[in-house]
């Protein structure tokens, strides 16, 4: 898609203008515009560049919160019904955003939650490695140091560029490698990971391949039916749109029968209906832990489950392929409009690398904080990360908000 900045044209070259009978012609940019900034709320004036942080809840989702609250307003209202079909409908939406099966997904509340099920289940033996990224999010790193006291090995690559392209991963496996941890977005440096190629890697070595998808899942579209990878973990609350306090994790079925099972939660295998009967004998599950074995406890959470659930059946709804593009329309908008002469460019400039969190660097490096709060006080959120600026764009910007923040560096 090329993005004409004078015309405020863009050319449409892609699947979804090929979809809707647009290819080839020229869209106003505003017809685009109009399509999701909408859904979200004003953010009362200010501009927000900031969703690698926080996504904001479309509005539809802020309704169901507020519904949540009623009903909680109203005990009466949490129904058995409610209490079973909240968590039912997430799942059935998060399947469909990945591929899964419904009963595939487990209802986490942080991506951590989902690596630590990982880490707390595989069956490990003494001398076992585990490769993960230096400079990856905490969350990717410390699940598996913990197994150090169990004789586990973890190792940091640390490849040319932040994520390790599949030549790197080969030439550092070992005989011992067990799993491979990685970030498909990684938060401080916007470079996007070769899923296919990191994940044929580990295939071809028998190395189990775990990936934290929280920087992409909302921004780009992933099916794990078609991409070798074991494992994927998920906040809910950047791209997706969700509440504080939201994940999940699909775990491929074979390696999710392997685990040992770590915790055995009675709304796993019971409802709050069985409470009612007689008897009240409490045993193990039998036979094979499943997906709902490891929920997180508290499963319909209804302040956060329902309006999450609402965010990404809107997503889906909008189309993640079109928002994605979409997306990458503001990222081009930004990368090609910001001054060459003031500011390097630290995340990719285009490709299969670059993704929706964008950095800069003023070329005095040490102004970039004071630009940061520059910009605040301009009313433009970005985020100060690592000692750079960045700036991550979804569906609720528009191009005026790109132009809004451009002004405010480029004047600098
Ligand atoms: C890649 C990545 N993973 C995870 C998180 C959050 O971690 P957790 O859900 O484990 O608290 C963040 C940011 O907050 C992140 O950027």
């Amino acid at each position: 898609m090329q993005f004409d900045h004078k015309t405020g044209y863009a050319r449409a070259q892609c699947e979804w203008c090929v979809a809707s009978g647009s290819y080839g012609q020229r869209i106003r940019r505003k017809t685009v515009t109009d399509d999701f900034s909408h859904d979200f709320g004003s953010f009362n004036g200010r501009t927000w560049l900031n969703c690698a942080h926080q996504g904001p809840l479309p509005r539809i989702a802020a309704e169901e919160a507020r519904e949540a609250i009623d009903w909680k307003i109203a005990p009466y209202e949490l129904t058995t019904e409610r209490f079973n079909s909240v968590p039912a409908r997430l799942k059935s939406a998060l399947a469909q955003l990945v591929g899964a099966s419904e009963n595939e997904i487990i209802l986490g509340n942080s991506a951590s939650y989902g690596l630590h099920l990982l880490a707390n289940g595989i069956p490990w033996r003494q001398g076992d490695e585990v490769l993960v990224v230096a400079g990856d999010f905490p969350s990717d790193i410390l699940p598996w140091l913990r197994l150090e006291k169990q004789g586990v090995r973890v190792r940091l690559l640390r490849p040319q560029s932040p994520l390790p392209d599949p030549a790197e991963l080969r030439g550092a496996i070992s005989s011992r490698t067990r799993l491979f941890c990685t970030t498909w977005v990684h938060s401080f440096s916007g470079f996007a990971a070769d899923l296919d190629g990191l994940g044929s890697v580990c295939r071809q070595h028998g190395v189990t391949f775990v990936v934290n998808a929280s920087q992409a899942l909302g921004a780009r579209s992933l099916d794990v039916r078609v991409v070798p990878l074991d494992a994927v973990v998920s906040v809910g609350f950047k791209w997706l749109c969700g509440p504080y306090g939201t994940g999940f994790c699909w775990i491929k079925p074979d390696l999710l029968e392997s685990l040992q099972y770590n915790q055995a939660y009675w709304l796993a295998k019971m409802t709050a209906d069985d409470l009612g009967r007689e008897g009240g004998e409490v045993h193990l599950p039998e036979g094979l832990p499943t997906a709902r074995t490891y929920n997180v406890f508290g499963t319909a959470n209804f302040f956060n489950f329902k309006p999450w659930a609402a965010s990404v059946e809107y997503l889906l709804k909008q189309g993640i392929e079109r928002i994605a593009i979409y997306d990458q329309r503001l990222v081009e908008q930004f990368v090609s409009g910001i001054n060459p002469k003031k500011y390097d460019l630290t995340s990719p400039l285009s490709g299969e690398t670059r993704s929706t969190l964008v950095f800069i660097s003023h070329r005095d490096a040490m102004h970039n904080n004071e630009i940061h709060l520059k910009l605040k006080a301009a009313g433009i959120e970005a985020a100060y990360r690592r000692g750079k600026l960045r700036f991550s764009p979804h569906l609720y910007n528009t191009s005026a908000d790109i132009s809004k923040a451009l002004a405010v560096l480029n004047a600098i």
